[in-house]
């Protein structure tokens, strides 16, 4: 049976998601907003991550920095805390760390190209302004539609808008899409997600899609000036030749949000499908414009999707991901707010192509109390030490190294109060030196012979953010009941001669009342 957009999007975020894909159905679904002081006391709102006041986010869309200020837009609904009716949300902040909400950049235009929703997309300067291409979706006639199993169907097409204010508040859209429509040869599924970079004298762009029936697929563009674009071929696919190839997917999926950027001597390519990010890294034939990677891996193996990226002030690669809500539709809406952006990772590469990622420095400026492990042999009086640690209110960072050796070891994570069943678990067995698993599923390392295992970890009221030695990442989310915050405890499984080194901090919150304004 193929699974279509709809499916993936219910397998994403749970099957009661279905009805929201039909946007006409949107004024039945307004929702009832949430007062802020319920919002901003609900223990599982994250503290110092960003996310709006309330309703519903999911992609991050052209993250920029621009004058002096680092503007991040995503994937809003502001009639609730569900997906559809998309706008651009719009924040502000001085370091990726502080946010101020800005009003929407985007709404749909009745009568538009974008009637039906401002989809994701991506910012460039260009001539000294910063100009956004994003999808517009307007509903249309079966044999028009690009997603033609939503009701109605919808056209995607490629829009352009451009902003001359320098806190890029005030947009001109242009009144006709720069794509109208996918190349004719090609039997689409999607058509998506657009992502322009400057190369020489062209503009190159990438957008998503998927081949009926073939899988998904990138497309390849060029223009002279972003408005006029000349289709070239299709960038990546589905290929079951060589080890940087994806093959496993489902045969109607699309491979939505890609990204082509380079990152020292490689080239990387992002896409987002089958509810994972997943990167590729190689070398470009820029006669041809053809890419041929040489390696590929999963940017997350959790809860993270549509990961975008952008450049910070020093020029390093920094990417954002949707974390997405993993309970019920009913729950998260019942809450008034549903999805948040990850924190700042900056992606480095290695010098075999393999991807390498840490949470931008500029996060620690959030450390304040900080709990460590006093030096002692002690067997019983470290894990006493161990367990003895509390991250108050779910909020803090935890650093621990540990050394492999021929014994196994767990860290794990739970709720300090009635919550018994652990919310993280990581285990090193060292009958399998090169991986360890996070909540039993194995994530492949590379680990020097002498190297420790380094977990380090970031907790904000119902998110982690995992790193093991800055060669994977894994998002979970996890809830509990109650009306108030948790404190965080840590246990160590086996001996704890294998632990080398433990430090805990709390964070300071980012705002004074967790709506992060
Ligand atoms: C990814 C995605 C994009 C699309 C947007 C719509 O999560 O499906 O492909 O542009 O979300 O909200």
């Amino acid at each position: 049976m193929k699974t279509r957009r709809r499916d993936f999007l219910a397998a994403l975020l749970g099957s009661a998601a279905l009805p929201t894909l039909n946007p006409l159905s949107r004024a039945e679904t307004v929702a009832e907003p949430l007062p802020p002081a319920a919002l901003a006391s609900d223990p599982r709102r994250p503290q110092y991550h960003f996310l709006p006041a309330a309703n519903w986010m999911n992609d991050p869309n052209g993250p920029i920095y621009w004058n002096g200020n680092y503007h991040m837009f995503y994937q809003y609904n502001p009639d609730g805390a569900y997906w559809g009716n998309m706008h651009w949300g719009h924040a502000v902040s001085p370091d990726m760390v502080h946010w101020r909400h800005l009003p929407i950049a985007f709404a749909p235009t009745p009568g538009g190209p974008d009637a039906n929703g401002c989809f994701t997309g991506t910012a460039v300067v260009q001539d000294g302004r910063v100009t956004v291409l994003y999808t517009g979706v307007q509903a249309t006639s079966l044999d028009q539609a690009t997603i033609k199993d939503a009701v109605p169907p919808l056209r995607e097409t490629q829009c352009l808008a451009v902003s001359g204010d320098p806190m890029l508040e005030t947009w001109r859209k242009a009144p006709a899409p720069v794509i109208a429509a996918p190349p004719p040869q090609l039997q689409v599924n999607g058509f998506r997600d657009p992502s322009p970079w400057r190369q020489g004298e062209w503009w190159y762009l990438v957008t998503a899609s998927g081949r009926a029936n073939e899988g998904g697929a990138v497309l390849l563009y060029r223009s002279k000036d972003l408005r006029h674009w000349e289709y070239m071929h299709v960038f990546a696919c589905r290929d079951r030749s060589g080890a940087a190839a994806f093959d496993s997917f489902d045969p109607w999926e699309v491979w939505e949000c890609p990204e082509f950027f380079a990152l020292g001597e490689w080239r990387v390519l992002i896409f987002s499908a089958a509810g994972k990010t997943w990167w590729q890294s190689g070398k470009l034939d820029e006669e041809t414009m053809t890419f041929h990677p040489e390696q590929a891996g999963i940017l997350d193996y959790g809860s993270f999707y549509a990961a975008k990226t952008q450049l910070d002030k020093e020029g390093n690669r920094v990417v954002w991901g949707w974390i997405a809500e993993t309970r019920p539709l009913a729950e998260y809406k019942a809450a008034g707010w549903a999805g948040l952006m990850s924190l700042p990772r900056i992606l480095t590469v290695a010098g075999d192509g393999r991807l390498r990622f840490r949470v931008a420095a500029v996060v620690h400026q959030l450390r304040t109390r900080e709990q460590n492990l006093e030096g002692s042999s002690e067997e019983d009086q470290i894990r006493r030490q161990v367990e003895a640690i509390r991250v108050p209110g779910c909020s803090g960072e935890i650093l621990c190294a540990a050394r492999r050796g021929s014994e196994p070891f767990e860290l794990v994570l739970r709720g300090a109060e009635t919550d018994r069943s652990p919310w993280l678990t990581i285990t090193y067995d060292p009958l399998h030196p090169a991986q360890a698993a996070v909540d039993a599923r194995p994530i492949p390392l590379e680990l020097g012979e002498n190297e420790n295992l380094e977990i380090h970890l970031y907790a904000d009221g119902s998110v982690m953010e995992l790193f093991l030695n800055g060669q994977a990442a894994f998002v979970k989310r996890f809830y509990y009941e109650g009306g108030h915050a948790q404190d965080l405890r840590l246990n160590w499984v086996g001996s704890t001669a294998s632990m080398a080194g433990l430090s805990v901090w709390e964070m300071t919150p980012i705002s004074p009342n967790k709506l992060t304004s």
